[in-house]
C-alpha cells in the first residue's frame, strides 16, 4: 500500500521524509517522491523504485526547505513509472499533493477538467484530484483548506491525502476517509504519515484523522481539525504506546526473522493481564461490556482477509469445541458482496493485524448496518478497524514489519483461545478441571514455542533440501488444517513456490494426482484426535514417493519410521497445537526465502495492509 509522511516545523524536511518513507517501506511500493517547499519554490522529486533510488535521484540537488511532503507509491491506476509517482501537481503549480487510496469517480472529474483546459501528465487518479482542488481555488478564489474541503465533496472512493501551496508556504492541509492518516505533535513541529512507524522518534503525541475530517496545520496557528460538517472538532491527542527499538531489526537479518522469535514474548504479552490459571480466570477487559451477547449468542461470524482469515478458521473449531457456538468463517471480500443473512444477535468478530484492510473494514460496516455487535481482534491499536467495532481485544503482538505475518497470527489465535475459553466456561459448557488444565496448558505455551524456536538449525537443514522445489503441499486436520493453509501461504508469498493447503483426508479426492517425489509433502502429524488418520494419509503420501516432512509431537516414533524428515513439538491439547505447528512452517517458509534470494521482508507485489479492494 502507498505510503505518506509530511513535516512542517523548523528543522529540514528532506532528512525526515527521507527516514519516514523508509519506515513506511514495510507496506510494499515501487515509486517514491518528495516535494519541498523552499518559500515560495516547490521542488518536486520522484522517480519509479526503491526510497534508495529517490535519494540516488536526488543527489547534488536542493534539498532544503521546513515543509515537504513524501510518498511511497503501490500502483493502482497508471504502470509504477516516473510520471505516476507522487506527488503530483495541479496546472497552476502551486500545489503539490500525495494520496493513498482511491478516486473511483476520477474519469468524469477527469473529463469536466479537460473540458475546463486542464491538461495531464500521468494515468493517475491522484493527479486528478489535486487539478480538482486547483482548479476550484482559482475558480472560487478560497483558501487551501476550503478548496480541498470543497474538491472532497464531490469525490467518491477512499483517501489519505496532504496538500501543500508554495502561495502559502505556513499550510499543510491533510484529510482522510478510509484510509489511514496519523498526524504527530512535536514543539512547533508537526509530522502527518500513514501509521505511527515515522513518528515515534520524533513525538509521541498523535492525532488520528477520522474519517471525513479535514486537518489544517498552520505554523502560526497550530492544529485544527473540520469534521464532515465543515465543524471544528478539538483535537484529540493520545500518546503512542509504540517504542522506537521495535521499529529496528534488532540484529536479525530481516524483520520476518525477528518477528518468528519475538513470539514467545508477543504471546506472553497477549496473555498478560488476562490470564490467571492459578485463580481459574480469563479476562478480557475489551469485551466485557458484551459478554453477555457473546454467550447469548446463536451464531459467531468471522470474518478477515489471508493469514487473519486463517486465524479466524482456527477460532472455528475453538468456539465450537469449548463454547459450543455455531460459527462461520468468511473471507472479508466475498462476505461484503453476497448480501449475507446478518442477524442482530449475531456475533461478528473482525480480524485484522493493520486494522486497516478494506475488504475487512467493508464487511464490518455490512454487518454493522445490519445491527450485529462487532467485536475486533486487531494488533495496531487506533487502527481503523479498533475505532468502528463495538469492542474488541487488541493483539499486543507490537508493530509486525514484515509482510508475511507472523507474531500477528499466534497472537490473534491467542485472543480467540481466551475469548472461546471465557465464554465456554461462562456457559458451563467447560468442566472445572478441564477449563484449568486448559489454562495451564495455554500459559505454558510461551515456554514451549521458545522449545520449538530452538529446532532453527534442523529446519534450515530441511530448507536446504527443499528450496528448488516447484510445488508443496500443506496437510493437516482439525485444529491444524488452518494451520496447513497458513504454512501454504507463508511459502507461496515470500518464495514464490507454489504451495496448497488441504485438508488431509481431501487428498484422496484430487490433490494426490500431484504426489511424486518432487513433491514435498507438509504434514502435521501430532498426537491427538485425529492421529492415527493422519498417519494413513502420510503412508498415502509415501507409497507415491512423495517428500515428507512432518511436525510431531516429541518422542514419537512411528511418523519418524515413515517421513522423510521430522519436526518435533512439546506435547500440548489439540487446540493448542495451532501456536506450536506453525512455528516451524514459518522457519521453513523464511529460510527457504532467504536461500533463493528472495525480499523476505517485502515480497513482490505485496502490501502489509491492503487498504484498497
Ligand atoms: C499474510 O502473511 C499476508 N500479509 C496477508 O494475507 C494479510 O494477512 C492480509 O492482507 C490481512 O491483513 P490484516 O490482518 O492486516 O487485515
Amino acid at each position: 500500500m502507498c505510503g505518506i509522511v509530511a513535516y512542517l516545523g523548523d528543522k529540514e524536511a528532506y532528512p525526515i521524509l527521507i527516514n519516514g518513507l523508509r519506515r513506511l517501506e514495510y507496506r510494499g511500493y515501487d515509486s517514491a517522491g518528495v516535494a519541498l517547499l523552499q518559500g515560495k519554490d516547490l521542488i518536486i522529486y520522484k522517480c519509479q523504485g526503491k526510497v534508495s533510488d529517490l535519494e540516488s535521484h536526488i543527489n547534488g540537488r536542493s534539498t532544503t526547505g521546513s515543509v515537504g511532503i513524501g510518498h511511497t507509491r503501490w500502483a493502482t491506476h497508471g504502470p509504477p513509472n516516473d510520471v505516476n509517482a507522487h506527488p503530483h501537481q495541479g496546472t497552476s503549480g502551486d500545489l503539490a499533493l500525495i494520496h493513498n487510496g482511491i478516486i473511483e469517480n476520477y474519469a468524469p472529474i477527469k473529463e469536466e477538467l479537460k473540458h475546463r483546459g486542464h491538461t495531464f501528465r500521468s494515468d493517475t487518479d491522484t493527479e486528478v484530484l489535486v487539478h480538482l482542488i486547483d482548479d476550484i481555488q482559482r475558480s472560487e478564489g478560497v483558501d487551501l483548506a476550503e478548496a480541498v474541503r470543497l474538491a472532497l465533496a464531490s469525490v467518491v472512493g477512499a483517501y489519505a491525502i496532504v496538500v501543500v501551496d508554495r502561495k502559502d508556504p505556513d499550510v499543510m492541509v491533510a484529510a482522510r476517509k478510509s484510509s489511514p492518516l496519523v498526524i504527530g505533535i512535536g514543539e512547533g513541529e508537526f509530522f502527518c504519515a500513514s501509521d505511527a512507524t515515522p513518528i515515534v522518534e520524533h513525538t509521541k503525541n498523535v492525532v488520528y484523522v477520522e474519517d471525513g475530517e479535514i486537518a489544517v496545520i498552520d505554523r502560526r496557528k497550530g492544529l485544527k481539525i473540520r469534521n464532515v460538517k465543515n465543524q471544528e472538532k478539538t483535537p484529540f491527542i493520545t500518546e503512542l504506546e509504540m517504542h522506537l527499538e521495535a521499529l529496528e531489526k534488532g540484529g536479525y537479518d530481516h524483520f520476518m526473522l525477528k518477528e518468528i522469535h519475538e513470539q514467545p514474548r508477543s504471546i506472553r504479552d497477549c496473555l498478560r493481564g488476562r490470564l490467571n490459571p492459578s485463580k481459574g480466570e480469563v479476562m478480557l477487559g475489551g469485551i466485557k461490556d458484551y459478554e453477555q451477547k457473546f454467550v447469548n449468542a446463536k451464531r459467531i461470524l468471522i470474518v478477515g482477509c489471508g493469514t487473519s482469515w486463517h486465524a479466524g478458521m482456527v477460532g472455528e473449531y475453538l468456539f465450537e469445541e469449548f463454547a459450543r457456538i455455531p460459527v462461520e468463517v468468511e473471507y472479508a471480500s466475498e462476505f461484503r458482496y453476497r448480501n449475507p443473512i446478518v442477524n442482530e444477535d449475531d456475533i461478528v468478530i473482525a480480524i485484522s493485524q493493520s486494522g486497516e484492510t478494506a475488504d475487512t473494514l467493508a464487511a464490518i460496516e455490512l454487518a454493522k448496518g445490519r445491527g450485529a455487535t462487532i467485536i475486533g481482534i486487531c494488533n495496531v491499536v487506533g487502527s481503523s478497524i479498533a475505532r468502528v467495532t463495538h469492542a474488541g481485544s487488541y493483539t499486543h503482538a507490537g508493530p509486525e514489519i514484515g509482510v508475511a505475518s507472523t507474531k500477528a497470527f499466534t497472537a490473534q489465535v491467542t485472543v480467540l483461545t481466551l475469548m472461546a475459553l471465557m465464554i465456554g466456561q461462562k456457559k458451563g459448557m467447560l468442566s472445572g478441571s478441564n477449563f484449568y488444565r486448559l489454562l495451564n496448558e495455554l500459559d505454558a505455551i510461551p515456554d514451549k514455542v521458545h522449545k520449538v524456536l530452538q529446532k532453527e538449525a534442523q529446519i534450515k537443514y530441511i530448507a536446504d533440501i527443499y528450496k528448488d522445489a516447484a510445488n508443496a503441499l500443506y496437510l493437516g486436520r482439525g485444529y491444524t488444517f488452518p494451520v496447513a493453509l497458513e504454512g501454504a501461504l507463508k511459502l507461496k508469498e515470500i518464495s514464490y513456490i507454489h504451495a496448497e493447503g488441504y485438508p488431509a483426508a481431501e487428498m484422496k479426492h484430487g490433490p494426490i494426482a500431484l504426489i511424486d517425489d518432487a513433491m514435498p509433502v507438509f504434514v502435521i502429524a501430532t498426537k491427538g484426535a485425529s492421529y492415527e488418520k493422519v498417519v494413513s494419509n502420510i503412508q498415502e503420501v509415501k507409497a507415491r514417493k512423495g517428500k515428507i516432512i512432518a511436525i510431531v509431537t516429541e518422542g514419537d516414533t512411528v511418523v519418524k519410521g515413515l517421513a522423510d524428515h521430522v519436526i518435533e513439538i512439546p506435547e500440548t491439547p489439540d487446540a493448542l497445537v495451532p501456536l506450536l505447528s506453525v512455528v516451524p512452517m514459518q522457519l521453513i517458509s523464511y529460510h527457504i526465502a532467504v536461500m533463493r534470494g528472495c525480499n523476505v521482508d517485502q515480497p513482490r507485489n505485496l502490501a502489509k495492509s491492503v487498504t484498497v479492494e
